[in-house]
């Protein structure tokens, strides 16, 4: 059988890092499309680089030319537009950056795929955020979307033009409305990581105080690495189509950090403090997802649980602090 190729933007995320090693275990051709940064931040891509079938190369969003130039010098069978400023928080203070990013980069990325190569299957990354503060959960592929900040809007912007582009061209494009999902490789910033890190420093005597903002938000949260499978499967059936994926449970803020401190053996009450400066101009309150679709269709289901993924997610950070910050310089 002929070997596929694929792109991959945002290879140097947590989903793209997933996402590469999925399709080289399946053989795939991977060209890892990056963009340029004034510092090294290929660490969860660096152990790929041995691999004959997989390589990197220059993209960004906000460079159409890219686009044109990786589609026609690979000819890739499949492309995953993973790329984004995915920071909800940070897209209020930079919401033109995040909104161009996310709704103009899918546009030039359709448009480039429609003239150069249409026969390239598309998948786009579309988030839970665009439910935003509608009431009536859990939310499916038909429900209301009322997203509740820049990264949100712009998201449902492209999730819009993905389905008007596959009605009226006939392009193979999907997207995943994928619930939040999270592993040792998330970024640190996001709040379950922010978690897991804080709760190891703590252990290890390096850290004393945890300042996080608004504990009682719930999300449905899954593990990254059985995400990328449902991403990978969307683009293997024979129509294209839109997907709701998440575990169909929701959990707070709060459980999660909950959980982290009762496996470490710390207590919340004397390291964890409250900071206004954490909440969010406009909340996106509570999270839950029904995967049925994606069950019946991809033959797909989360199959971490929510306390596995705390806790292992708090023991790589156990490890990963000791060896990097720990026992420094030995
Ligand atoms: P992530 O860790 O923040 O990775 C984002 C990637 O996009 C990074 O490789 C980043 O590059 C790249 N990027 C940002 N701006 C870019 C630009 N202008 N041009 C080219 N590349 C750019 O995000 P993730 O958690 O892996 O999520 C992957 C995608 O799924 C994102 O689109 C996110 O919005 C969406 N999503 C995520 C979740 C979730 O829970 N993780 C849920 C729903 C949807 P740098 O490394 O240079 O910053
Ligand atoms: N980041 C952060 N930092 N969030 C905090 C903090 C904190 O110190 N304290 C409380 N939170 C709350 C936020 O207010 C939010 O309700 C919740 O924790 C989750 O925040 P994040 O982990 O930043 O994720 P998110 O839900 O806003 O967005 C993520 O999931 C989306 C899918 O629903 C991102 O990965 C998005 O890119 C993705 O689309």
């Amino acid at each position: 059988m002929k070997q596929k190729t694929a792109i991959v933007t945002g290879i140097t995320g947590q989903d793209g890092s997933y996402l590469a090693e999925l399709l080289l275990s399946k053989n795939y051709k991977v060209i890892g499309a990056k963009r340029r940064t004034s510092s090294f931040n290929t660490e969860r891509v660096d152990h790929l680089f041995n691999d004959e079938n997989f390589k990197l190369e220059f993209f960004d969003l906000n460079d159409v030319g890219s686009m044109y130039r990786l589609l026609q010098n690979h000819r890739p069978d499949e492309f995953y537009n993973i790329a984004a400023q995915s920071h909800v928080r940070v897209s209020f203070d930079i919401p033109e950056n995040t909104v161009d990013g996310i709704a103009m980069g899918t546009l030039r990325i359709l448009e480039a795929i429609r003239n150069v190569l249409p026969t390239c299957r598309f998948y786009q990354a579309s988030s839970s955020e665009m439910f935003g503060d509608n009431p009536n959960y859990p939310y499916d592929e038909e429900s209301r979307m009322t997203p509740a900040s820049p990264y949100a809007c712009a998201t449902l912007f492209a999730h819009n033009l993905v389905r008007n582009y596959r009605e009226s061209y006939g392009i193979f494009v999907c997207s995943g409305i994928l619930f939040n999902h999270e592993s040792p490789r998330r970024g640190e910033t996001f709040v379950t990581r922010k978690i897991t890190l804080a709760a190891a420093r703590i252990k290890l005597g390096l850290q004393d105080t945890l300042y996080l903002g608004n504990l009682e938000a719930k999300r449905d949260w899954g593990y990254a690495a059985d995400y990328v499978e449902a991403m990978w499967s969307m683009l293997q059936q024979e129509k294209p189509d839109d997907y709701v994926i998440a575990t169909g449970q929701t959990n707070s803020v709060r459980e999660f950090l909950e959980t982290v401190f009762e496996h470490a053996g710390l207590d919340i009450k004397e390291h964890v403090k409250f900071d206004e400066r954490l909440l969010r101009p406009h909340e996106v309150p509570y999270l839950l997802g029904d995967p049925s679709k994606a069950k019946e269709k991809l033959k797909w289901e989360c199959k971490t649980t929510f306390d596995d993924l705390a806790k292992l997610m708090y023991e790589a950070d156990l490890d990963y602090i000791t060896k990097t910050e720990l026992n420094k310089g030995e």
